[in-house]
């Protein structure tokens, strides 16, 4: 497979911006803030709004999440936010008294305050697994950790693909089978993953699947995705939106209340899915993408992620290696405690990265050159002082 080549010229980045934090979120590509200016100038035109566009558009994102989520369109509801997704999944997924939710210590909070919640109200429990509390880099793989825990007193797995702090990798195939063995529902957000890692619904079988769209999916915020297991598709939504319900394309019957919900997930939609001004751009967004394909963008970050991964080491920086991180994630743990304040002095060589946990978060995308790789390096070993 060929390397994407740097899409620099397609992102308004100038030249001397190293912005290597796609992970806390990605820049809208030029495409994408076209597409967002026409729906604003759209909505200083509301005469020119077709009734058609309050399903059309939800729908194409739907077709286009479902390509890169490989499972079903129909099966993919439209979210403002992880949270937002989680709370739905804790809604319909069933616990008893004395089970447990398992989830990853140190787990981005979106997918984890839904469940401490759940627990409480089922008098259930949340278990935080750990690799290991004091050389993660050397503990078991998260995959191992889970493996051994996943028991008949687990009723829901709640799991990334990848970790957000150091990019490490779950085997969801093999967690998703386990935990079907035990009779666990497993539920993903996928948000630190999804557009830069390949993921297949139909074969890991996820009960829900979450992503935000402002990150490796690179549209905007307050919008996401969610697609939901055939088995889950008759459940209660958070919302009632006249929009979710059956024949809602009839505007002049919509006080004909109907109790009947549209087909597939659309009853899991956010109020006001449509999202007239958002749409568009995670519209084009996901379209871009699947233009330079999933398969590509993984394997020019990783490459990208590596080379970074290589040229730190000298500076006393580790990263997990490729296989058990994600390709696209670098968490860089130092060798000696990290200088105070290290991101805001990046940021003094036009650096940009993130800090989370001990770890030096370094996530790159195509528009990432050499000259990027090469003024962090420089800024990094000033900020080291080993220059
Ligand atoms: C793993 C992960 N999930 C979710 C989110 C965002 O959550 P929400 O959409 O609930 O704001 C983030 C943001 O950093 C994240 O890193």
């Amino acid at each position: 497979m060929t390397l994407i080549p740097c899409q620099r010229e397609a992102f308004d980045i100038p030249e001397d911006i190293a912005y290597l934090n796609c992970a806390y979120q990605s820049p809208l590509s030029r495409k994408v803030v076209a597409a967002g200016e026409g729906a604003i100038k759209d909505k200083s035109h509301p005469w020119d709004t077709l009734a058609a566009d309050f399903f059309t558009h939800p729908d194409k994102a739907r077709g286009l999440f479902s390509r890169i989520i490989g499972g079903d369109a129909d099966g993919v509801a439209v979210i403002p936010s992880v949270s937002y997704g989680i709370a739905a999944a804790a809604k319909n997924l069933p616990i008893n008294k004395g089970e447990e939710i398992l989830v990853l210590q140190d787990q981005f909070p979106s997918n984890v305050n839904s469940w401490r919640r759940l627990a409480e109200e089922k008098s259930a429990s949340v278990r935080t697994l750990s690799r290991s509390s004091s050389t993660p880099h050397n503990g078991p793989a998260w995959t191992e950790v889970l493996l051994e825990s996943i028991s008949d007193q687990t009723a829901i797995v709640a799991l990334p693909q990848c970790h957000w702090v150091d990019g490490a990798m779950v085997d969801l195939h093999a967690v998703s089978a386990n935990a079907r063995a035990h009779g666990a529902a497993l539920v993903l957000d996928l948000t630190q993953s999804l557009g830069a890692l390949p993921f297949d619904a139909s074969a890991v079988q996820p009960d829900f699947a979450i992503a935000a769209s402002y990150k490796w999916l690179m549209g905007p915020y307050a919008i996401g995705f969610m697609w939901v297991h055939p088995k889950w598709r008759n459940g209660t939504p958070l919302e009632e939106s006249w929009i979710g319900r059956k024949g809602a394309e009839d505007f002049a019957r919509l006080v004909d209340y109907q109790d009947e919900y549209d087909k597939g997930s659309r009853r899991f939609d956010m109020g006001e899915r449509a999202q007239l001004q958002l749409m568009p751009m995670a519209i084009a967004a996901m379209e871009q993408l699947l233009d330079w394909g999933i398969d590509s963008i993984a394997e020019t970050l990783a490459a990208k992620t590596e080379t970074i991964a290589a040229r730190v080491r000298d500076l006393g920086f580790r990263a997990l290696p490729v296989g058990t991180r994600a390709g696209h994630y670098l968490g860089l743990s130092h060798d000696t405690d990290l200088p105070e304040g290290l991101v805001q002095s990046l940021t003094q060589h036009n650096v940009y990265v993130s800090v989370r946990g001990s770890s030096v978060r370094v996530t790159p995308h195509v528009y990432t050159s050499a000259d990027d790789i090469e003024r962090l390096i420089v800024a990094l070993a000033q900020e080291l002082g080993s220059e």
